[in-house]
């Protein structure tokens, strides 16, 4: 087993992958927007999304610590500001484009990187993408552009998955509900907080470590026949 990049690990679901993936014996590699050094002996490259030249810079840092070889990536960073319609017409436009840029175009790139990467050396590769639930559902009146990029992520998923496959290239997605990580915190006190939850059947948001569960299981043991599966966790607030 080569090793496992992990986008957004320093906190929330991308930190409890780093952590589900290091207990399974996985050399894995984390990134954070800022730099953070290391986390338990696992190095994090700092790169902010929003400077589209940091995805080849974080691939290339990555690649060296690996020894030129990386098995799986896991898209997993994000953000969820709120985009309101009532800004002005450029703020609402540069709102939308750093979104879709941290969130999708970013992704896109480093699975470019891993999918040309892996075809080189003729070995297979793995993706796991954290998408959402809003992918498929929406998301509030101020979150179009969160919802459109994860609905976009989907798509890219699919996509790999199915011009790859036979290249031993497999792509798996997650699509996660409310998640107790700050970004839900947030969001859920701006949404009236525990009312919220009334939505949700099981009676409570994920925990990060349900959903590291779900992206090691993707990254580590899911049979190649799984490729192309979007994998729901949101306590049944959104059955499909
Ligand atoms: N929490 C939820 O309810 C929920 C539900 C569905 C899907 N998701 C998805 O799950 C993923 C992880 O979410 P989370 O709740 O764990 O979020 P979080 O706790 O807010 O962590 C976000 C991670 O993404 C990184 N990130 C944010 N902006 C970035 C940028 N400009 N450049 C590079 N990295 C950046 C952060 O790095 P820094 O620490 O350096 O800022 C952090 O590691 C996201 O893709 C999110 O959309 C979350």
């Amino acid at each position: 087993m080569g090793h496992i990049l992990v986008t957004g690990s320093s906190r929330g679901i991308g930190k409890a992958a780093l952590d589900a993936l290091a207990a399974r014996g996985a050399r894995v590699i984390g990134h954070a927007s800022r730099p953070v050094g290391s986390d338990k002996g696992v190095p994090i490259i700092a790169a902010d999304f929003g400077d589209p030249l940091s995805v080849q810079a974080l691939w290339e840092e990555a690649l060296e610590i690996a020894g030129g070889a990386i098995d799986v990536v896991v898209n997993n960073a994000g953000r969820f500001e709120a985009n309101r319609l009532d800004r002005s017409d450029i703020e609402w436009l540069d709102a939308w484009e750093d979104t879709l840029r941290v969130n999708l175009t970013s992704a896109a790139q480093l699975s470019r990187f891993a999918v040309l990467h892996w075809q080189e050396r003729g070995v297979p590769g793995r993706f796991v993408h954290v998408a959402s639930r809003a992918a498929y559902r929406g998301d509030s009146p101020a979150h179009w552009h969160y919802a459109a990029a994860k609905s976009g992520m989907v798509g890219m998923h699919k996509t790999i998955a199915r011009a790859y496959a036979k290249d031993g290239i497999l792509s798996f997605a997650v699509t996660p509900g409310f998640t107790d990580t700050s970004m839900a915190g947030d969001y859920l006190a701006s949404r009236g907080g525990p009312g919220l939850l009334a939505d949700i059947p099981l009676g409570r948001v994920a925990t990060p470590q349900e959903i590291a569960a779900i992206i090691a299981f993707c990254a580590l043991d899911a049979p190649p026949s799984m490729t192309g599966a979007v994998i729901d966790a949101n306590g049944a607030s959104f059955v499909r």
